[in-house]
């Protein structure tokens, strides 16, 4: 029986159900990690690094998880018939709010190549047709938007070895403005590409509603809608000990967001390649099946 290509592209990120990185992500995030100082950093720069120390915990704590949650969430939509009529444009722009070091384009650009050359296997794809994609990256901290730019970078020297069609680095913005005071901003680089066909929030609803209010978030969220494709998709993702503030969101904004699990390898230097589950919350929606009010608007 022939196998789909979302059979085909699980079997080949997450073999028999455990997430795992492809050669050339391992070699990016490793390379990465050895530019940067190795020292003990508080929990809180851990978690949100302002400095070359603090990446250096984030990358080893934290990418490959939210990295393989925001594959988990889109690989549905992204081997769907809709997402891939909209790759025929041979565009594809990718909005990270809260990016860190690109850690939900990443995901995607490399699922993105995976999911080429299984079209090209399956005799679907054409093997020169390109995919060009821009990437809009919004983040407070300067060793984010920096590190994030790098990794990119790095990672389509490394694909560009290899591969004649598929994927291609278009222009990538980066915006240190917060987040949604920078709406008009991403308003004019959206009249400029184009709609966004991806926005992700990826761990930065607790941040946004801290510094900005939830009032704020939600109204943001709505003006993103607006600037996105028709059959693009919004992802949210936020840890499990967040379940009050995400009930809230969710009945906000009218849109289910569940908690999901998932096995990964890790890729820590504590406890490398064991496997272990996690538990998060994650949202997708499609931006035309929204149907709540839309009034908040700048
Ligand atoms: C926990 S990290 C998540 C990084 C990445 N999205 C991921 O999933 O790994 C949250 C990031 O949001 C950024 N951030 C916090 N408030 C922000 C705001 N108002 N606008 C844009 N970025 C913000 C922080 O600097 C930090 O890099």
């Amino acid at each position: 029986m022939k196998k789909t290509l979302l059979t085909l592209v699980q079997e080949e990120l997450c073999p028999n159900g455990v997430w795992q990185l492809r050669d050339t992500m391992e070699s990016v995030l490793r390379c990465q990690m050895l530019k940067l100082p190795k020292k003990d950093v508080s929990e809180d720069e851990s978690r949100y690094p302002v400095t070359r120390e603090g990446m250096r915990v984030f990358l080893d704590t934290f990418f490959a998880r939210h990295y393989f949650q925001t594959q988990n969430s889109l690989i549905d939509y992204m081997t769907s018939v809709e997402f891939l009529r909209r790759l025929v444009s041979g565009k594809l722009q990718i909005l990270d709010v809260g990016c860190g070091p690109s850690v939900a384009s990443l995901a995607i650009t490399d699922m993105l190549d995976s999911i080429l050359r299984n079209l090209v296997e399956m005799d679907e794809w054409s093997k020169n047709k390109t995919v060009k994609i821009n990437y809009v990256l919004n983040d407070t901290s300067s060793i984010c938007l920096g590190t994030g730019q790098d990794i990119l970078t790095d990672y389509f020297r490394r694909i560009k070895r290899y591969n004649s069609g598929g994927i291609f680095q278009g222009h990538t913005v980066t915006i240190q403005k917060a987040f949604p005071n920078n709406i008009s901003q991403l308003r004019r680089i959206n009249l400029n590409i184009g709609r966004y066909d991806i926005a992700t929030f990826s761990y930065v609803i607790v941040p946004l509603i801290e510094k900005g209010g939830f009032a704020e978030l939600v109204k943001g969220l709505f003006n993103i809608q607006r600037l996105c494709s028709d059959s693009g998709r919004i992802l949210i993702l936020q840890d499990k000990f967040q379940e009050q503030v995400i009930k809230k969101l969710s009945k906000a904004i009218g849109i289910p967001i569940h908690r999901e699990e998932l096995k990964q390898y890790t890729y820590s230097s504590k406890n490398e390649n064991e496997t272990y589950a996690y538990s998060y919350f994650a949202g997708v929606y499609p931006l035309s099946g929204v149907t709540v009010a839309q009034t908040a608007v700048a």
